[in-house]
């Protein structure tokens, strides 16, 4: 067994119902890597991301999470520890941008304020924007400052986790790339681990310090981005890379 694994999926298998998601699913992601997911729609991906902070729970197997089984975990906690990123993340449309990034560090630290303050203009910075922002609701905003202030919120409790799931997909070619390289400097500066859903290849490539290319849910190639582009292993790999 690998220590080093923050996160470790030991034979796990997913059913909704009659239907089998994923089979006997084994993955190792060790601390500081910036894997990227993708793969065919239906294929699991989702369901997978969803098992490591709880949210969904394995129909057969274990799930580790900095060696822990996090069946056994206290829930609250296990989340506290790892960010969350969906697409047009749900912003508390009555609060202001700052009250939504304090949101979880005032829970933290109740008597802390001024902790709390530093920390918001911290983050506003880490995810390049300005700090005028903070007085902005999220009606106010673009599609990508809202995705921005969506990571700036995961990342409040300090994480040793990103789960991101297609967070950069209803936003324009230029945002998206903005985005990307923030997201690239965040892993690089802050070292988190980083689990990012993804349906372009580009972007996968771009990200991914390793690839997880998964269909129906079986991964059929799991390689740095240089193994996946120059040796795909797999048909569905090839044309995956082809369309690059
Ligand atoms: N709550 C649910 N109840 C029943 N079936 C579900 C549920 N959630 C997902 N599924 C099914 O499980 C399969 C995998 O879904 P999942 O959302 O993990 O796929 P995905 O790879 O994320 O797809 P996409 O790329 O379209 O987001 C699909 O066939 C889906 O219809
Ligand atoms: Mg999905």
């Amino acid at each position: 067994m690998r220590t080093d694994a923050i996160i470790r999926f030991d034979h796990v298998s997913k059913s909704y119902g009659e239907n089998l998601v994923l089979a006997d699913f084994n993955l190792s992601i060790n601390k500081g890597e910036f894997v990227t997911v993708i793969g065919s729609s239906g294929s699991g991906k989702t369901t997978m991301l969803k098992m490591i902070n709880g949210l969904l729970t394995p129909t057969l197997g274990t799930i580790y999470v900095d060696g822990k089984d996090i069946a056994r975990e206290n829930q609250t906690l296990l989340r506290r520890n790892i960010g969350y990123v969906i697409q047009g993340i749900g912003l508390f449309p009555h609060m202001n941008v700052r009250k939504n990034i304090a949101y979880v560090p005032e829970l933290l630290n109740r008597r802390d304020k001024k902790r709390t303050a530093r920390a918001v203009e911290r983050l506003i910075e880490v995810v390049g924007l300005e700090r005028e922002m903070l007085e902005r609701y999220p009606a106010e905003l673009s599609g990508g400052q809202r995705q921005r202030i969506g990571i700036a919120r995961a990342l409040a409790a300090n994480p040793e986790i990103l789960l991101m799931d297609e967070p950069f997909g209803a936003v324009d070619e230029i945002t998206r790339k903005m985005l990307q390289n923030e997201i690239a400097r965040i892993h690089q500066t802050l070292g988190v681990t980083i689990v990012f859903i993804t349906h372009d290849i580009k972007e996968a490539l771009k990200l991914g310090t390793r690839i997880l290319v998964m269909n129906k849910g079986k991964v059929e190639q799991d390689g740095t981005p240089e193994e996946i582009t120059l040796s795909p292993a797999t048909a569905f790999v090839k044309e995956l890379v082809q369309i690059n």
